[in-house]
C-alpha cells in the first residue's frame, strides 16, 4: 500500500531468493517500496499505486518454461520506468521482443563485468570504471536485445549484463545489484531511483512516525488496544508508538510463556514499570509447558505457541472488558519469510504463521508490518526509547523453545538458560555485545560420551551461536576469538551440570538460518 505523501516504488516479485533484499536496499536509499507478487498485481492495480519506478526481481525459471511467471506487456507502455533484474531483465528481453537462451557456461558467484558508462545508471557512479564485479546467478541469458535497446555491460561469457532504452526508461541488469558483492550494486540502485525515477528519497522515520501515529488513531477510533508486549525491540518500538497515539486505551499484555532467558521475565517487567502504559504479566509456564509436551517438530512447535499466544490474550481481554484490536509487533521480514508472495515458507514466525483465524477481536493492527529491523530501531530513537531497549539483540517470540531441539522439559530449559546466561556474560566480558547482531545457546538433541574426573558422562551437546548481520535476513557467523569460546565452553561444562560438549555454529545464513527452528 502506498503510504500517504510518500514516495512509492513497486517491486513486483517473480519468486527470486533475493527479493526482500531488493526492498531492503531501495528503503536504505530512502525510498518507500512493497514487494507484491506478479500474481497479485495487474495494470488496474499498478494504475491505482501509481509508483515513481518498478523492479521486476530474479526468479528460478526460465521465461520459455512452462507456466513461467509473466506480466502484461502493456506494463511497458505506462511510462513508468522499470528496472529488471535477473530473471526480470530476461523477461523484460523477451516480452519486448527479443530473445532468451541458456548459457554454455552458466555464471554464479562473483564476476568481472565490463560497464560502458554511457547508461545513465552507471554513468552518475564516479567511482565506478569500466570494469568491477558483480555477482551472477543465471544459466540463461539475453541473446538478441529487443528493438530500442542498448547493451550497458557484458561479462566474458555473457554479452548482455545490462541493457538499457533511455528514452522509455526501460532498464535491465543480468547480475543482482542488491546483493553486497556487486560493487557499487547500491549506488546502481540509487541512481535508477533517484536520475531515472525522480524520487528525492523522501522515506524517513520522522515522516513516518508521524504518518503511522496518524494511522493508528483513524483506524482504532476510540477503541480500546491490546498489545502482546515480549520486552523485544518490536513490541517494545509498538508500545511506544501506540502509547503516543491513543495514550490508555493501550493495554500491553507481557505473557511470560516460561521460554524467555534467566530472569528476563523480571527484568522486562521492570524496563516497563516507570511507563505511563497499563501493563499486565502473566505467569503461563505451566501452561505452555504441558501444551509443548512431546512436540518435537519445530513448525508445530511454533505454531502451538501462537496458538496459546493468542489463547491467553482472549482470556486476559475477556477479564478487562471492552477491547477492540489486538496490536502486534509483526516486521516485514517476518511476513516476507512466513511466505508472503512468491518466495518459499521458511519458518512460520509465531506472530504471523501461528495465527488462529477464529481470533476474538474486531482487527489486529499491525504498524511495524512494511519495517524491517534497523527501521524499527530507527523509528524507536526517533520515538525515544532508551538504548538499552532499542539496541537489545532480538530475541525470537517462542523464545528458548525453539533453542531446544526435540521436545522441551522443564530440566532442559533451566540447562540452556544457565548456559545461555554464561555465553551471554563472556560476550559482554570481552566488549562484543555491540558489534555481534545475535548471539544465543542452543541445546542440540545429540548426547555424547565424555569423561569428568575419573567416570564416564553421556551428556548434551551444548551449540553456540553468534552473527553479524544488519538485516538479520543474511548474516555472518561472528569470529569471536578462540579465547572468548575456551572460556565460554570451560565455564559451560563445568559450571552447567549436563552439559559435556560445547561446539560453535560456523554457518552463514543463507544456507542455514539463524535461529535452529
Ligand atoms: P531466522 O532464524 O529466520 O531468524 O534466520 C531471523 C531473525 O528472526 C528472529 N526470529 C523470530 N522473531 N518470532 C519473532 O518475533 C519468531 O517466530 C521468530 N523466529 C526467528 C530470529 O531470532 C532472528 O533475529
Amino acid at each position: 500500500m502506498r503510504q500517504s505523501g510518500h514516495e512509492y516504488v513497486l517491486i513486483i516479485d517473480f519468486g527470486g531468493q533475493y527479493n526482500q533484499l531488493i526492498a531492503r536496499r531501495v528503503r536504505e536509499c530512502n525510498v518507500f517500496c512493497e514487494v507484491i507478487s506478479y500474481k497479485e498485481i495487474s495494470l488496474e492495480k499498478i494504475k491505482e499505486l501509481s509508483p515513481e519506478g518498478i523492479i521486476f526481481t530474479g526468479g528460478p525459471q526460465s521465461v520459455y518454461g512452462e507456466g513461467a511467471p509473466t506480466i502484461d506487456k502493456e506494463i511497458f507502455e505506462m511510462g513508468i520506468p522499470v528496472l529488471g533484474i535477473c530473471y526480470g531483465s530476461q523477461l523484460m528481453a523477451y516480452l519486448l521482443g527479443g530473445s532468451v537462451k541458456t548459457c554454455e557456461t552458466s555464471e554464479y558467484g562473483k564476476t568481472d563485468t565490463y560497464y560502458d558508462k554511457s547508461c545513465p545508471i552507471f554513468g552518475s557512479i564516479s567511482e565506478l570504471g569500466e570494469s568491477a564485479v558483480s555477482w551472477m546467478s543465471h544459466t540463461d541469458y539475453i541473446a538478441k536485445l529487443p528493438a530500442g535497446f542498448k547493451t550497458a555491460a557484458h561479462t566474458d561469457n555473457c554479452p548482455t549484463a545490462a541493457m538499457f532504452d533511455e528514452q522509455r526508461k526501460l532498464y535491465a541488469v543480468q547480475f543482482h545489484p542488491e546483493v553486497n558483492h556487486t560493487e557499487y550494486g547500491r549506488a546502481m540502485l540509487d541512481s535508477f531511483l533517484k536520475n531515472v525515477c525522480g524520487c528525492k528519497g523522501d522515506w524517513t522515520m520522522e515522516k513516518y512516525a508521524e504518518t503511522a501515529i496518524a494511522d493508528i488513531r483513524r483506524q482504532v477510533g476510540d477503541g480500546k488496544v491490546l498489545l502482546g508486549l515480549s520486552g523485544g525491540v518490536d513490541s517494545s518500538v509498538l508500545a511506544a508508538l501506540l502509547s503516543k497515539a491513543i495514550g490508555n486505551r493501550l493495554t500491553c499484555i507481557f505473557v511470560d510463556h516460561g521460554f524467555m532467558r534467566k530472569n528476563e521475565g523480571d527484568e522486562v517487567e521492570q524496563a516497563f514499570a516507570d511507563w505511563e502504559v497499563n501493563f499486565i504479566r502473566v505467569n503461563a509456564k505451566d501452561r505452555f509447558l504441558s501444551k509443548l509436551e512431546g512436540i518435537s517438530d519445530p513448525e508445530t512447535k511454533r505454531k502451538l505457541i501462537g496458538e496459546e499466544f493468542i489463547r491467553v490474550f482472549e482470556s486476559e481481554a475477556a477479564k478487562l472488558g471492552r477491547v477492540d484490536f489486538l496490536a502486534q509487533g509483526t516486521i516485514y521480514p517476518d511476513v516476507i519469510e512466513s511466505g508472503s508472495g512468491d518466495a518459499a515458507v521458511i519458518k512460520s514466525h509465531h506472530n504471523v504463521g501461528g495465527l488462529p483465524k477464529d481470533i476474538g477481536f474486531k482487527g489486529i493492527i499491525e504498524p511495524l508490518r512494511m519495517l524491517f529491523k534497523d527501521e524499527t530501531r530507527k523509528l524507536g530513537q526517533e520515538l525515544g526509547l532508551s538504548d538499552t531497549l532499542v539496541k537489545r539483540q532480538p530475541f525470537p517470540g517462542p523464545g528458548l523453545a525453539i533453542r531446544i531441539m526435540g521436545c522441551i522439559t522443564d530440566e532442559k530449559l533451566t540447562i540452556l538458560q544457565d548456559a545461555d546466561l554464561i555465553f551471554r556474560e563472556e560476550i559482554a566480558k570481552a566488549g562484543l555485545d555491540e558489534s555481534i547482531g545475535q548471539y544465543f545457546a542452543v541445546l542440540t538433541d545429540n548426547r555424547s560420551v565424555g569423561v569428568m574426573g575419573d567416570f564416564r558422562t553421556y551428556d548434551h551437546t551444548l551449540a553456540l551461536r553468534a552473527v553479524t548481520t544488519t538485516d538479520f535476513m543474511t548474516a555472518d557467523f561472528a569470529r569471536i576469538p578462540y579465547e572468548v569460546l575456551e572460556k565460554c565452553s570451560a565455564r559451560i561444562v563445568n559450571e552447567v551440570p549436563n552439559i559435556n560438549r560445547v561446539v560453535y555454529d560456523i554457518t552463514t545464513k543463507p544456507p542455514a538460518t539463524i535461529e535452529w527452528e
